[in-house]
């Protein structure tokens, strides 16, 4: 299975073997490219994965010694993401399974990220309850199995990752924030911040993450006037009550689900998995509370080909590649919103 990942500002290409595992993986960062602008720049992501694409792939062929003939499927990024840079990823992998004669797989974004701590040796068996942290998404689901997933809670405004991602900027961070403050609150001393733990006591699964950024810009706005002489020090200290805000929230939510859900499996996926605070503060509470804690390779956690790959050779394995994915078919689209217990 050929995967390939171009949903946002990484191209990421993944050759997986069912029987083998993972054969050869690469990915191409487009942060350089978004740096100066503090963002991702769509039409720029767009235009990048069209010149990195190729290259990637034969890149992975050559380090998995593998001809193209011995693809069996291509599985891409069908949603959700940014249109333009998506349809690079689609109009590439349909027409290379079009010339190979081979199908074409869309896969959920979400679906992969959930699916990636399957690609580590100690793979958690179904059911498991996943926490899926990433850039665009904060959702606990119930994974049962392949494409059964059921919503037990999400954000009802900014992601995890968007709330390190605004919170890093407001403290002067380069893009993309989150691992940048996450390395900055390694400095930080606790208690001289106290900021709120949105929506920690209430009794749903759902998260906020707009207000601590807010609460955040006002506990700027106090220090105006303060001797700048010790600001690195103080950005420090308040990048690390940002973080224990946040990661208190996520253990809290991930707790609760274990408990309601009756499982014993937690699994961690999306790019704030790769938050070290986080996964230390996990794994203390699933020593406490006796659950396991599953985390993707932290090369896995953000955006990359592998877990697409991983995603659609699942799919495939079960006959689940109906509609648009025919071999002959023409046609296929993308789908920029798309929700992932949404039916198929
Ligand atoms: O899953 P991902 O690569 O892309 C999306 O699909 O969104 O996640 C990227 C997000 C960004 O918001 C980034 O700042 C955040 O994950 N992130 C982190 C860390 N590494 C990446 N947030 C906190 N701590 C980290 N170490
Ligand atoms: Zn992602």
């Amino acid at each position: 299975m050929l995967g390939i990942e171009s949903s946002c500002d990484e191209t990421g290409v993944a050759l997986y073997e069912t029987a083998s595992g993972l054969l050869a993986h690469a990915l191409h960062s487009q942060i350089a490219l978004h740096d100066e602008y503090g963002g991702v720049v769509p039409e720029l992501a767009s235009r990048d994965h069209i010149r990195r694409l190729l290259g990637l792939v034969r890149t992975v062929m050559s380090e998995a010694h593998a001809a193209l003939e011995s693809v069996d499927a291509v599985a891409y990024t069908q949603g959700p993401g940014l249109a333009g840079a998506l349809l690079v990823g689609a109009s590439f992998a349909n027409g290379l399974a079009y010339g190979l004669r081979v199908p074409a797989i869309g896969i959920h974004h979400l679906e992969g990220h959930l699916l990636s701590p399957l690609l580590a040796p100690d793979a958690p068996p179904f059911p498991f309850v996943a926490l899926l942290v990433s850039g665009g998404h904060t959702q606990l689901m119930k994974v049962h199995e392949v494409a059964r997933y059921e919503l037990l809670g999400e954000t009802a405004d900014d992601a995890a990752g968007e709330a390190f991602d605004k919170t890093a900027k407001l403290l002067g961070l380069p893009y993309p924030g989150g691992p940048a403050l996450a390395r900055l609150a390694e400095e930080g001393r606790p208690g001289r911040f106290s900021l709120p733990r949105p929506m920690i006591a209430s009794d749903t699964l759902d998260f906020s993450f707009s207000g601590l950024k807010t609460a955040v810009v006002t506990a700027l706005a106090a220090l105006k006037g303060e001797d700048p002489t010790h600001e690195h020090q103080t950005w420090a200290d308040l990048a690390a009550e940002f973080q224990a805000a946040v990661v208190e929230v996520l253990v809290a939510k991930c707790s609760a689900a274990m408990d309601r859900t009756g499982l014993d499996t937690l699994v961690v996926a999306g790019g704030v998995g790769a938050n070290r605070q986080l996964r230390a503060a996990l794994e203390q509470a699933a020593l406490r509370l006796g659950f396991r804690v599953h985390f993707p390779p932290v090369e896995y956690c953000t955006d990359n080909g592998a877990m697409i790959a991983l995603a659609g050779a699942f799919r495939l394995e079960r006959g689940m590649i109906s509609q648009t994915q025919a071999p002959r078919s023409h046609g296929f689209s993308v789908r920029p919103r798309w929700d992932l217990d949404a039916p198929v």
